[in-house]
């Protein structure tokens, strides 16, 4: 059976790639062995993470100074968000000069000071790859505006739009902005539209015309050049607009993502920058695969296909708060989550590979979102998540903070935010008498990106020790006296201590990594149970997601059989088959 499977995978391999297939005892159950899949990825956001001048933004020098923290985290890739030239209207992510690190996070000498100490310590980086659109203040958006003959003209999306008897404008399609309002903007100085899914300020690049593709091949054999190691790939779906790009209809701007997303020449860019590029270095791709379904997935990382490694799917981390639609607000349900990883386990084959996580720069906290960060559990199920991260199927992702169980941060007023979207959406919601202020605000306070992105709680200074400086570019979360690093440090019950400990059994275990995945239990509405299995070798790992103690009795005559780590320091239960769960506990077992 193993071995005809094998055989139907060469076939498949040769026919589709011409490339040669891995021979099948090089596979681990059936996978082929990579690097970036045993990998941890811990994602830095340069303006948050440590500022090593006082002047209350961090830079590539402060995280250069806590590589050995990362190092004894037991992370080995680090991503880093955007650390180019940008006028910053959005978090970096809004590039105006490729090749140039901006100004407040440092220099290029920064930059490879940073590149070698990562190398030294025996870890890899990934940087942002931001290519569907670019700044307007890119030199190639400041030319494409100047006029309609410009030679640049042809690197944005250009269009008259329409124009009423009375003369009125209006845009040439209904495209919301992801940031509110219009995703087209009338430039006065040639009388066109130009589209951008993001911030007025953030036109997107017309991917069509092929002297884009080869200057953003360019900038990647730059960076490729100096030694990254791969790309965390920005919006990338968004790059094939859709053909003709008509009005959206009412079902699609329920979602429009899903609209915009995995136009017609996608494909074609990927395989493209894959063979121009990718193919010549030892790289790591991971596209953030915006309004992207499950079942699209195989068609963007079957390494058949040569396009990319992996992808974010945003099914888990966005349960309680999708990009468009509302928000989930009070409690949520764990079968609902248990089916997306249930799902992924299904549709995915061996020759697609999988992430993990729940966090980024554009998301609320974790143990905010999906734990309790109350006083009392804040601690277990800061650490119950991060167990299940570690231990279910694909590459992890763990968020700057989330290894501290950092919370999410009382916002009050408009002005506490920094974010361009929480702004864009004041105007529209608020402000047209759509929605009440107060409502508005409270449901910015749960799901806002800010909460992500206030600075590092590195210890118990004032600024949490983030800045020498008295003016952080967003304010320190008012409890970095109780949460912060140096205290976890040396309290030995801490999330920080706990994580390292995971890591590292997740580190000495392939099952992990390349094992088979199964739910014990997908409707149980408290306890997420599933095993993790590589051939004679099996874990078992048991999470509580209550606030209750359980007595939860495993499914099948299961046992529990030897107890590796668990959440709760003085939790012993071995060789049973009915557990006592302390609210949040989690546990993982050797079978
Ligand atoms: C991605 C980034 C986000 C940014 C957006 C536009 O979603 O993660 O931070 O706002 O792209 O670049
Ligand atoms: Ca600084």
């Amino acid at each position: 059976m193993f071995w005809s499977k094998t055989v139907r995978t060469f076939v498949t391999t040769a026919l589709l790639a011409c490339t040669t297939a891995i021979p099948a005892q090089q596979l681990i159950n059936g996978y082929e062995p990579k690097w970036w899949k045993e990998a941890i990825v811990y994602q830095v956001y340069p303006r948050s993470f440590k500022d090593s001048n006082g002047d209350g933004i961090g830079d590539l020098r402060g995280i250069t100074s806590k590589l050995d923290y990362l190092q004894k985290l037991g992370v080995n890739v680090i991503w880093l968000s955007p650390h180019f030239d940008s006028p910053n209207v959005d978090g970096g992510y809004d590039i105006r000069d490729y090749r140039k690190v901006m100004t407040e996070f440092g220099t290029m000498t920064d930059f490879d000071t940073l590149i070698a100490g990562i190398k030294q310590r025996n870890m890899r980086l990934i940087i942002d790859l931001v290519v569907n659109h670019t700044s307007d203040e890119n030199k190639w958006f400041v030319e494409s505006r100047s006029s309609k003959t410009n030679p640049y003209r042809d690197f944005y999306i250009w269009r008259p739009g329409h124009t009423a008897p009375d003369g009125t404008r209006t845009p040439p399609n209904n495209y919301p902005s992801y940031f509110s309002g219009s995703a087209w903007t009338l430039d006065p100085k040639t009388n066109e539209y130009y589209l951008h899914y993001f911030a007025v300020k953030q036109p997107d690049l017309n991917w069509e015309n092929p002297k884009v593709r080869e200057e953003v091949f360019s900038i990647m054999r730059f960076w490729l050049d100096k030694g990254v190691d791969g790309f965390r790939m920005d919006v990338i779906p968004l790059l094939s607009k859709p053909t003709g790009m008509p009005d959206l209809t009412p079902a699609q701007l329920e979602n429009p993502p899903n609209a915009y997303a995995n136009g017609p020449h996608l494909t074609e860019y990927l395989q493209e920058m894959n063979r121009e590029v990718l193919s010549e270095y030892d790289t790591v791709t991971v596209g953030e695969a915006t309004g992207t379904t499950l079942a699209q997935t195989n068609s963007l990382v079957d390494d058949r296909r040569h396009e990319l490694n992996m992808i974010f799917n945003f099914d888990a981390a966005q349960l309680r708060h999708p990009d468009f639609g509302p928000p989930q607000f009070g409690p949520w349900s764990l079968p609902a989550l248990k089916a997306i990883y249930d799902s992924h386990a299904t549709v995915l084959s061996k020759h697609d590979w999988d992430t993990v996580f729940l966090s980024n720069h554009d998301s609320p906290r974790v143990v905010s979102t999906f734990g309790n960060d109350s006083p009392a559990m804040r601690v277990s199920s800061a650490k119950l998540l991060e167990t299940m991260i570690l231990t279910l199927r694909g590459t992890p992702f763990l968020y700057e903070g989330d290894e501290l169980g950092m919370t999410n941060y009382p916002f009050k007023d408009l002005s506490d935010y920094n974010d361009i979207a929480v702004k864009n959406a004041y105007k529209e919601e608020v402000e047209t008498g759509k929605v009440s202020a107060a409502s508005f605000l409270a449901e910015q306070a749960e799901f806002t990106r800010d909460n992500a992105r206030t600075p590092m709680q590195w210890d118990s200074s004032p600024e949490a020790g983030f800045t020498t400086g008295t003016h952080p570019w967003l304010a320190v979360n008012p409890n970095y006296k109780e949460i912060n690093a140096a205290q976890e440090e040396s309290d030995p019950a801490s999330v920080l201590n706990y994580v390292r400990a995971l890591i590292k059994l997740r580190s000495s275990a392939l099952a992990f990594v390349y094992g088979d995945y199964q739910d014990l239990d997908p409707q149980n509405e408290k306890i997420y149970t599933y095993t993790r299995t590589l051939g004679t070798e099996k874990y078992l790992v048991i999470e509580n997601f209550s606030c209750s103690l359980v007595t939860y009795t495993l499914p099948n005559g299961l046992k529990a059989a030897n107890l590796l780590l668990s959440n709760i320091p003085r939790s012993r239960e071995a060789n049973v088959s009915t557990l006592n769960l302390a609210p949040w506990e989690s546990r993982i077992y050797k079978q």
